[in-house]
């Protein structure tokens, strides 16, 4: 789980991960979300390389916490390097995605388990999206029957992941992004509503009401 991110579009100055949802930091929720999982077995966190001794004491001895690294995929590499041999697949998950619901995570693992060596959970777009060009000028405006948003967990075959990462200065915004470039197979299976990415200060918002809903 990479968890080392600044949260700088999410204003506040607290780290992203550590910023308290329902009274609890995100991180913890998107911990006992993997927690609940039935396919998850070990769990490793990269934490802001500050605070590696606060995140590990909040989240206790079933995490394994480790430094991560100034982008994203330095926190994700750093994290693959701290997982045990034994484990064949791979599940990576932001801590920015605290209402992940269990069954989505079990929903990743079974179908790498089942055969396919990496897959994403997408959902389909509302907006439009256009291709636009650094002086602002729309170039195209791609099929939105085409187009998914993609989210997290995205579940690999242990050794494609590795493989992926082992690549260099590959421009990716997500972790299938490398594993495309490898020339793998992606495979998309559904994804859930609640399992959207905290970034901006209204998804704050959102996230409080959801839970504020689902609350005793
Ligand atoms: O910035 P963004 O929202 O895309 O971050 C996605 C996830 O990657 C977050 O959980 C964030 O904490 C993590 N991240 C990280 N290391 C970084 C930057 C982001 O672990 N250097």
């Amino acid at each position: 789980m990479p968890a080392a991110g600044r949260g700088e579009r999410l204003g506040g100055g607290t780290p992203k991960a550590l910023r308290a949802l329902g009274g609890k930091p995100m991180l913890v929720r998107s911990i006992e979300a993997l927690r609940r999982s039935e396919s998850v077995t070990q769990i490793v966190v990269a934490a802001p390389p500050t605070l590696v001794e606060v995140v590990a004491q909040l989240l206790g001895r079933d995490v394994r916490v480790i430094a991560g690294g100034a982008e994203r995929v330095d926190s994700v590499r750093r994290a693959l390097r701290a997982i045990d041999d034994d484990i064949s697949v791979v599940l990576v998950h932001d801590a920015a995605r605290p209402l992940t619901p269990p069954s989505l995570v079990d929903a990743v693992a079974a179908a790498v388990l089942a055969g396919h060596p990496a897959v994403i959970p997408v959902l389909g777009l509302t907006d439009t999206v256009k291709e636009v060009g650094p002086d602002g000028r729309v170039i195209r405006t791609p099929p939105r029957d085409r187009l998914r948003a993609v989210q997290t967990p995205q579940g690999f075959r242990r050794d494609v992941l590795a493989a992926a990462y082992a690549l260099q200065d590959i421009p990716a915004t997500d972790d299938a992004g490398l594993v495309e470039a490898l020339g793998v197979p992606v495979t998309t299976i559904p994804g859930a509503q609640e399992a959207f990415k905290v970034t901006q200060p209204p998804d704050l918002v959102l996230a409080e009401a959801l839970l504020a809903r689902c609350a005793p």
